[in-house]
């Protein structure tokens, strides 16, 4: 390579270290605003998925998992009381102290929260028996050295679950929906059609052994509230102007809905009477086997 080529590739390595420096910093950020509301939302509502991914996973009992990008530890906590031993790493203190308080609560003595970055995960090679992963790549500034580091630090042979929402195939359908997710947590950035998560996988040695979608419904409200913005906040108006503009030919593909309007009595109670909306994500599990 020529000296002016070698430049160019060093200048590009020091662009990419600052762009994921700067999404690191805006993670901890957004997560440690919303780390409350997250983990109520999160330690109730994703225990059906947690024990889905379980199933498809089926344990032993005698593995050494990781969840990575554990947040409150919504995955850990169910794994915890089937295998061995499992460790949780985050970027944001905030959600690893309430990992921590919910491990001491429920008397999960084998459940380590750690603080460490899903990209260059502090493990040797081959380390754990079981990796898995929910609603994290679409965090992350890379996708690909992602899935690449946990099959790394996967055992040959072990396996790798994950759980993350997935867009349309459709690309315009896509790109809009990611945009309104930006609009919502500018954290996001970018989550996968499910044909793109199952190459990835299968381009890193992970072969792929179970799939499968869920639709589940949310309120705009309420989801809304997660991401910690209320009715009257821009980003909250901002992301309801999209969504109802999206309804005619579904162009974002969140099949949103404008819900029943309230009664004459609560319109009477509230300062801002409009109805909530319904929307749908696709949460995608997949389980896959690293390759001996
Ligand atoms: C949407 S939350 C999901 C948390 C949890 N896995 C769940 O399903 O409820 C995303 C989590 O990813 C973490 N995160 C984002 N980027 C990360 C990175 N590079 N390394 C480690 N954790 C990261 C955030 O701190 C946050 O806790």
């Amino acid at each position: 390579m020529t000296a002016r080529g070698q430049n160019i590739g060093q200048q590009r390595q020091g662009q990419q270290k600052q762009d994921d420096q700067k999404q690191m910093d805006l993670v901890r950020d957004r997560f440690t605003r919303t780390a409350a509301a997250f983990a109520d939302f999160a330690l109730v509502d994703r225990v059906a998925e947690a024990e889905h991914l379980l199933n498809l996973i089926a344990p032993s009992g005698n593995e050494r998992a990781l969840d990575v990008a554990c947040g409150p530890g919504t995955l850990a906590r169910t794994f915890a009381k089937h295998v061995a031993w499992i460790a949780g790493l985050d970027l944001t203190p905030a959600m690893l102290e309430r990992a921590r308080k919910d491990a001491i609560a429920n008397h999960l003595d084998n459940f380590r929260p750690l603080r460490g970055n899903a990209l260059a995960m502090p493990f040797p090679d081959a380390t754990f028996d079981i990796v898995v992963t929910s609603y994290s790549i679409h965090h992350l500034p890379d996708a690909v050295a992602a899935i690449r580091e946990i099959a790394r630090i996967l055992k040959p042979g072990g396996k790798f679950g994950l759980l993350d929402m997935v867009v349309p195939e459709d690309a315009s359908r896509a790109a809009a929906c990611n945009h309104i997710e930006w609009v919502r947590d500018p954290s996001h950035t970018r989550a996968l059609p499910l044909s793109e998560f199952e190459s990835l996988l299968n381009s890193c040695g992970l072969r792929i052994l179970a799939r499968g979608t869920e639709d589940h419904p949310r309120s705009l409200d309420v989801w809304m509230r997660t991401a910690g913005w209320k009715r009257g906040d821009a980003v909250y108006e901002d992301v309801r102007r999209l969504l109802e503009a999206s309804i005619p030919g579904d162009t974002a593909g969140f099949r949103p809905k404008i819900l029943a309007p309230p009664s004459p009595k609560e319109i009477a109670a509230a300062s801002d009477a409009r109805p909530d909306m319904e929307l749908l994500h696709t949460a995608a599990f997949l389980v896959a086997q690293k390759q001996q």
